[in-house]
């Protein structure tokens, strides 16, 4: 299949395209996700919060971020894959980012990185752009901001938002990712800018839509954020699956004889 490209991000902008994105952590999961045919996959820090069952994304290392940006680049095989910076790689200087995003794409199969942050960041993805690192910047509400903010939530600065959007696109970010934004500030982020635009919990007006994976499918533990659709029960699933084989390792009706060795 053709690799989804920055070039073809841009495109789907400019005819009115949508563009889909979800996270993806380990090399299955990125198969069945690319098989599906979803624009770009994201190793997000978010592994540390649903696989790592910790209460925010700022545990995320560099090192994890590698290991598991080497499983799902291995596995798409269209989709592009996005890996986002680990706290505090995105916040020291600038030569550590180069450096992690280097690693990223030395190490990886992956092809660009996502920075949380607006025009305060726009002079590292700049340098990031001209080290030939692709940058996704990451505007609205930041999760590697939580303990400075006080919790999540909804950001509604509109202009200052903007100025974010607007600071990023011009250091040369190939993507604006618009997290917990009311619908309308989306759409004048989106107005304001002339590079794709991807949403989470941020309406219907960006190019783009991403959700964390195991939200969408139903494997997430606990509170589920309002803009989450579920779209399976994977979490149902694997625990009838689990109270089946165990009630037929109980009653002896497993293994079978077709399922021995004579
Ligand atoms: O880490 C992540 O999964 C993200 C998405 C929520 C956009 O940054
Ligand atoms: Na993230």
């Amino acid at each position: 299949p053709k690799r989804i490209t920055t070039r073809t991000l841009q495109k789907r902008r400019e005819r009115g395209e949508k563009i889909s994105m979800l996270t993806a952590y380990d090399f299955p999961t990125a198969k069945f996700l690319d098989e599906a045919g979803i624009d770009i996959l994201l190793v997000g820090d978010t592994l540390a919060m649903v696989v790592g069952g910790h209460d925010t994304t700022l545990p995320a290392t560099m090192d994890q971020m590698i290991y598991h940006s080497e499983m799902v680049g291995r596995a798409a095989e269209r989709a592009m894959v996005v890996v986002d910076l680990p706290f505090p790689e995105g916040q020291l200087e600038i030569a550590r980012s180069i450096a992690a995003g280097a690693r990223v794409l030395k190490e990886t199969k992956c092809h660009a990185v996502k920075l949380e942050g607006g025009a305060e960041q726009a002079p590292r993805i700049e340098a990031m752009v001209s080290a030939g690192i692709p940058v996704m910047a990451h505007v609205g509400l930041r999760p590697q901001n939580v303990h400075v903010e006080g919790g999540y939530r909804v950001q509604r600065e509109q202009e200052k938002l903007i100025v974010d959007a607007k600071a990023a696109e011009d250091a040369g970010a190939f993507t604006v990712l618009i997290e917990c934004v009311p619908e309308s500030v989306a759409a004048a982020i989106n107005d304001a800018i002339s590079v794709p635009t991807i949403g989470i919990g941020a309406g219907r007006a960006t190019t783009g839509q991403v959700l964390v994976t195991h939200d969408m499918i139903g494997m997430t533990a606990g509170y589920t954020p309002k803009f989450v659709r579920t779209y399976a029960s994977v979490g149902e699933t694997i625990r009838q699956a689990a109270e089946s084989f165990r009630t037929s390792v109980e009653d002896g009706s497993f293994p079978g004889p077709d399922e021995s060795f004579r």
